[in-house]
């Protein structure tokens, strides 16, 4: 078999590209290890920044988004029971798209199946060969069979744990990484959301996300222990510990039903340099991770595929090979200030295991900088609708 773009890994990153790519007659195969319903059953993070947006429309899967999602113009921010708002709309101009990653995935799916896409599922021991040459190849398994495609580039969207990464040498890699001392204990209830915008709180108790999916789907988060387990929460006990850490009014108005979902996610910051190597481009989580306060994990992908996208395009439409040589280096510059910005936020944020009493009174006055200046407030939402690519 032969195409022009092998795309390793069927999450949004992959997904997003070859609809991309196909949008311009350039052909690709996409290549998934696990079944799509596993896929469509992840649930992550649903803030879509306009740069996301815009991608959307530009590869046509916009249209449910723009009936279903929900345009978000601020947040607010609670410390203890002091509640603020930062106002995107006035500070940037912009919002941010309120639309989960599950709904993303099932619409670039629906797009994928109407053009008749190249998409396997299910495959193993995906390899990737001779990216640093000029005629790459990838073999796999797929339906008890060893299979091979030829291809001009290899797209690496196969996500952290994926093989893309680490078909880089090692002595070409750098990597970069910071684990955060506790994880993200996620709710999601068919209940309404306790406000119509995303509550992020400070509380001494440790943090506490308001977040939802429409207004019948909540989602949830506290801070935990990376020793919990899910099953070690029961649904009162988490409810319970939601109402102690959010602001008096919102844990009076709470809604609470029983869980449709409750799981337990690390926070990591990683990043891989470079995220090239010859004919192989890393795109989304395989190249780096974000912890999620701030939502920045989709949109990150996002401006990779972008600039791949840009740079794919430039190669076969007009014979130019500025935007592929460039990849690296224009993708990393905007992954580093999402990094900063997730880093910062999740700092800002959190109860630390070794915060001193000198740390602490450093965050609080930081938090009460951002609730008294515009400048600083203007700064997050900056980050938060998304920097431009
Ligand atoms: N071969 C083929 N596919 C693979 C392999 C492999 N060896 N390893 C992993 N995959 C697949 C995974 O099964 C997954 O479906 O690659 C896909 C990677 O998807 P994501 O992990 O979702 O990563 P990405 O598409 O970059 O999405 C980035 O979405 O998933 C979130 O937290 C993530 O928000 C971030 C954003
Ligand atoms: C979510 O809705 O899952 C969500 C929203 C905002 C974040 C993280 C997660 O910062």
């Amino acid at each position: 078999m032969r195409t022009q773009v092998v795309i390793v890994g069927g999450g949004p990153s992959g997904l997003l590209l070859s609809q991309l790519l196909y949008t311009k007659g350039i052909d690709s195969v996409v290549l998934e290890r696990q079944t799509r319903a596993y896929v469509l059953s992840r649930i992550r993070a649903g803030v879509l920044e306009r740069g996301m947006v815009d991608l959307m429309t530009r590869a046509g899967v916009d249209a449910r988004m723009r009936t279903e999602g929900i345009p978000h113009t601020g947040t607010l921010i609670a410390q203890g029971d002091t509640l603020f708002r930062v106002d995107f709309a006035k500070h940037t101009g912009q919002s941010v798209m309120l639309y989960g990653q599950t709904e993303v995935t099932r619409d670039l799916y629906a797009a994928r199946d109407a053009a008749g896409a190249k998409i396997l599922h299910e495959v193993d021991a995906v390899e990737i060969h001779d990216a640093d040459r000029d005629a790459p190849f990838v073999t796999f398994q797929h339906g008890g069979s060893d299979q091979r495609i030829d291809c001009d580039f290899i797209a690496g969207c196969d996500g952290f744990h994926g093989v893309s990464r680490r078909s880089i040498p090692a002595e070409v890699r750098q990597e970069y990484e910071k684990v955060y001392p506790f994880g993200w204990l996620g709710v999601l209830s068919e209940t309404p959301p306790v406000n119509d915008e995303l509550i992020y709180a400070n509380s001494s108790r440790g943090f506490a996300l308001c977040s939802m999916r429409n207004p019948q789907l909540s989602r949830y988060y506290i801070q935990c222990s990376m020793a919990d387990k899910p099953e070690d929460w029961t649904d009162t006990a988490f409810w319970h510990e939601l109402r102690r850490r959010i602001p008096a009014e919102q844990a009076d108005t709470l809604v609470t039903g029983p869980s449709v979902e409750k799981s337990i996610a690390p926070l990591r910051s990683f990043v891989t340099e470079p995220m090239q190597w010859g004919r192989l481009f890393l795109c989304g989580d395989a190249a780096h991770i974000v912890p999620p306060t701030g939502a920045k994990g989709l949109n990150t992908a996002a401006s990779d595929v972008h600039y791949l996208f840009d740079g794919l395009c430039q190669h076969y439409l007009d014979g130019a090979s500025e935007g592929l040589n460039h990849y690296s280096e224009r993708a990393l510059a905007r992954v580093w200030k999402a990094e900063r910005f997730s880093w910062w936020f999740s700092s800002l944020m959190h109860r630390y295991p070794d915060q001193s009493a000198f740390d602490l009174r450093i965050q609080q006055a930081e938090l009460a900088f951002l609730r008294d200046s515009d400048a600083a407030q203007k700064a997050l939402a900056e980050n938060y609708v998304g920097l431009p690519y």
